[in-house]
């Protein structure tokens, strides 16, 4: 159907988003005959509807609130076959009957979100999803995201903050069993939790490829459990990945890192992620708030993650 490059070559030129929007919601509606077809953008701390094609529709939602309030809260698409068995679903009509609603990024932050309507049941799979999302990312950019287990995570925040193309980090736990754990429950070990970098990055300006060559600079991939002074299952090395896509390439980079180190195993993780909890604030930014406070890695490292281009 080559709907995303006739969808590129009409954003082509056109640098404001409400103009991007107004003709993508044009363009989709028209072609893939939806009912509803729109977009809200995030104002403040709700919803604001934006361009869209069908009937008239609800002008404000709420963070978490209906489909499009839940994808903007969990920062993920939302499909609903069925509306009626949403719970909080916002019916701006009575004929709509199946839903998706898509993120919208722009610098790390979910700045809207793509909601499409149908009068059928069941509309949205797996394929609609995929290609909603690429043309969703048309409004701002693409954007992707990694979990990278590095050690202590202040230096690694402030070392993976500094590429260029990485767009947003926080810091937290990941890979434990215990739910929201603090940081003086993760130390002592006993969760089986990692510290770990969420890095939200722009595929278009880093690859992921060159996101992992960079974290084996700062790593040292055969210490286990022991980065710098830092020792504990807590300071384990890893990579997480909440999208399937990426295993082919990060396991390709595995690959390669134990070639050139010339092992058959190495003790980094590649998993799944199966949990993240952020850190508290105290932990977010810490070195740009303590230029002078710990980090095990190296200073000239953090000119690598700079100089990459
Ligand atoms: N149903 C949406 C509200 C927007 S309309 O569908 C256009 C929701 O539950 O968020």
């Amino acid at each position: 159907m080559a709907l995303l490059p006739q969808l590129e070559s009409l954003l082509d030129g056109e640098p404001d988003p409400v103009a991007r929007m107004a003709n993508m919601a044009a363009l989709l509606h028209r072609e893939m005959g939806f009912w509803w077809t729109g977009f809200y953008r995030v104002q403040d701390d709700g919803l604001v509807l934006g361009p869209f094609q069908g009937p008239v529709a609800c002008t404000r939602i709420a963070f978490g609130r209906g489909v499009c309030g839940t994808a903007w809260k969990e920062q993920r698409t939302v499909v609903v076959p069925d509306v009626e068995q949403f719970p909080g679903h916002i019916a701006c009509s009575s004929e709509s009957r199946s839903e998706i609603v898509v993120p919208l990024w722009h610098q790390g932050k979910v700045a809207g979100v793509l909601d499409i309507d149908s009068r059928e049941l069941d509309t949205f799979d797996e394929v609609d999803r995929r290609f909603l999302e690429k043309a969703a990312a048309l409004v701002f950019g693409p954007q992707r995201e990694i979990y990278l287990a590095a050690g202590c995570f202040w230096g690694a925040q402030k070392f993976f903050k500094l590429v260029e193309g990485v767009e947003f980090t926080e810091v937290g736990f990941c890979n434990g069993r215990v739910e929201n754990p603090s940081y003086e429950q993760v130390y002592t070990d006993r969760t089986g939790h990692a510290e770990c970098v969420h890095v939200r990055y722009n595929p278009e300006v880093v690859s992921l490829e060159e996101l992992v060559r960079l974290y084996f600079q700062i790593i040292d991939p055969l210490s286990l459990n022991r980065q710098g002074e830092d020792v504990g299952t807590r300071y384990r090395t890893g990579i997480y990945y909440k999208d399937e896509r990426d295993r082919e390439v990060l396991s390709r980079e595995f690959r390669r890192e134990k070639e050139a180190l010339g092992v058959e195993e190495m003790p980094v993780e590649l998993l799944p992620l199966s949990c993240f909890y952020p850190a508290d604030e105290y932990h977010q930014d810490y070195l740009d708030k303590h230029p002078d406070g710990y980090c095990h890695l190296p200073p000239a490292v953090f000119s690598l993650a700079r100089e990459r281009r």
